[in-house]
């Protein structure tokens, strides 16, 4: 059986902490166990399988440390992130040399449990889509790609032309514009298709771990390294492989990467034998990669290696013919998904505020907003400015000008950042609503106030 809530196993013998981190994961949607001490958490994971477990350091019985060995032992996709009281900071260090993602200093503020337990769980999520078997069905995002306005048949025709080469790729794109989409497309319309497409968000992965779950590593590579792992290139081969904000990839990564580009191939850490794959490499950001190179951030031979091909997947508010074809696409996708009849078509007063919101994020927030319009009102025969949230009809009552799209330059990055400074404020710092503002998830919200250092 597939669980659909991401699992996090406790062990904490303070029954505060227990009740607190539980209280807030539950909150933020996880499925969470808490249990007071290691046998009883070895019990748990005799049975269960979760995808990030907190072991406290300090426990009665058996201590934190040895419930890591046990538990990866059992698991060894378990992600663990310790947590660990001031006095004991050095044990939890000497934890992570021993497999642990992670730790928490007690007592530690909530949004910095969000963060821990978020990148745990990409970790999780991309080592887990390397045990996965190819013959899963395709990823269901995977689907027809909506659009007819003249920017959007752009960007496909240059689609066109690629799919078929070999060249790697560069996407560029505001956040939830599509960018992932159209990495999938390339993929599944290439020869390709039918070999792994895998990807890595560089942003999530921590930087100690990243190269492992690249290239992978030898039995005895580091403490952890209990048996030779496969990393992502090589679990892809002869299929395509998608790094997420490459503009966040550290400078030690980035030269690795750039070796295996220019001679496709790798060394597995801790290994001495050559490795050579077969990848189509696609990379994607939503940060100006000139003006990191700029700031000697991101090599300029890297940069150069992956600007060769560059598809830029234009903003919602530049194609707004497409706002209409894709909402009644979202409609009939959701009202599938709820096993309901879509409604019969959008009044013309709220495809009029659809059309003129500027929709900063992009095709995602309009797939939310039209989500939540269908699950908030079932059976609704048609969508009416009253089922959109206020933010979108007070736009077009206030006539709120659209942004312009020549004028002053701001980076995306500038104009995300104030979009959610201005979110925190209007909610007097509330994310859940913050985020409902935005019309993104809260996990996005909190990825990226953590990416703008919000969060602390
Ligand atoms: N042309 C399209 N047709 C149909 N659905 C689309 C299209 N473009 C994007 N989507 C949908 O919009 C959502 C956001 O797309 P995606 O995840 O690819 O964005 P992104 O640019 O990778 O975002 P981020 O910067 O946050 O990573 C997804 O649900 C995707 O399926
Ligand atoms: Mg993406």
């Amino acid at each position: 059986m597939v669980p659909t809530r991401a699992r996090v196993l406790v062990i904490d013998d303070e029954k505060l902490i227990r009740w607190s981190v539980g209280e807030r994961l539950t909150r933020t949607g996880f499925e969470v166990v808490t249990l007071e001490s290691a046998e009883q958490g070895l019990e748990h994971l005799a049975e269960h399988r979760p995808e990030v477990a907190l072991f406290d350091v300090r426990l009665p019985g058996m201590d934190g440390v040895a419930l890591l060995g046990r538990a990866l032992a059992i698991h060894p996709d378990l992600v663990v992130v310790m947590m660990s009281a001031h006095s004991s900071i050095d044990v939890a260090v000497q934890a992570m040399k021993d497999g642990a993602l992670d730790f928490l200093v007690k007592p530690f503020p909530l949004n910095q449990l969000d963060v821990a337990v978020e990148r745990a769980l990409a970790v999780s999520v991309s080592r887990r889509q390397l045990t996965q078997s190819s013959s899963e069905p395709r990823d269901e995002r995977h689907g027809a790609m909506v659009g007819a306005s003249r920017a959007f048949k752009v960007m496909v025709g240059t689609l066109d032309k690629l799919v078929a080469s070999q060249a790697t790729v560069l996407i560029l794109g505001e956040s939830g514009s599509g960018k992932e989409f159209v990495a999938r497309n390339i993929h599944y319309r290439s020869a390709r298709a039918l070999k792994p497409f895998l990807q890595i968000n560089c942003a999530a992965m921590p930087e100690h771990l990243l190269e492992s779950e690249l290239f992978g590593h030898e039995r005895g590579a580091f403490t952890d390294a209990h048996a030779r792992k496969e990393g992502l290139f090589e679990a892809a081969d002869g299929g395509t492989v998608l790094l997420d904000e490459i503009g966040d990839l550290p400078l030690a990564g980035q030269a690795k990467l750039l070796r295996l580009l220019e001679e496709r191939r790798f060394r597995r850490v801790g290994g001495s034998g050559e490795i050579a794959v077969d990848v189509r490499v696609l990379a994607a950001t939503n940060v100006n990669l000139e003006e990191r190179v700029k700031d000697g951030r991101f090599r300029a031979d890297l940069f150069f290696r992956l600007n060769v091909i560059r598809v830029e997947v234009p903003p919602l508010r530049e194609r707004r013919e497409d706002v209409g074809l894709m909402s009644s696409h979202f409609m009939a996708r959701v009202s599938h998904d709820l096993g309901r009849p879509p409604p019969r078509g959008i009044a013309g007063g709220a495809m009029e505020a659809l059309q003129a919101y500027a929709w900063p994020g992009n095709v995602r927030e309009l797939r939310n907003v039209i989500e939540r319009a269908l699950i908030l009102h079932p059976g609704i025969d048609e969508l009416r400015p009253e089922h959109l949230p206020a933010e979108i009809t007070r736009h077009r009552e206030a006539g709120a000008p659209v942004p312009s799209e020549g004028g002053a330059q701001l980076s995306l990055q500038d104009t995300e950042r104030k979009l959610i400074v201005e979110a925190l404020e209007k909610t007097l710092g509330n994310q859940t609503r913050a985020a409902k503002l935005l019309g993104i998830s809260r996990d996005t919200m909190r990825y990226r106030m953590h990416k703008h250092g919000l969060d602390s």
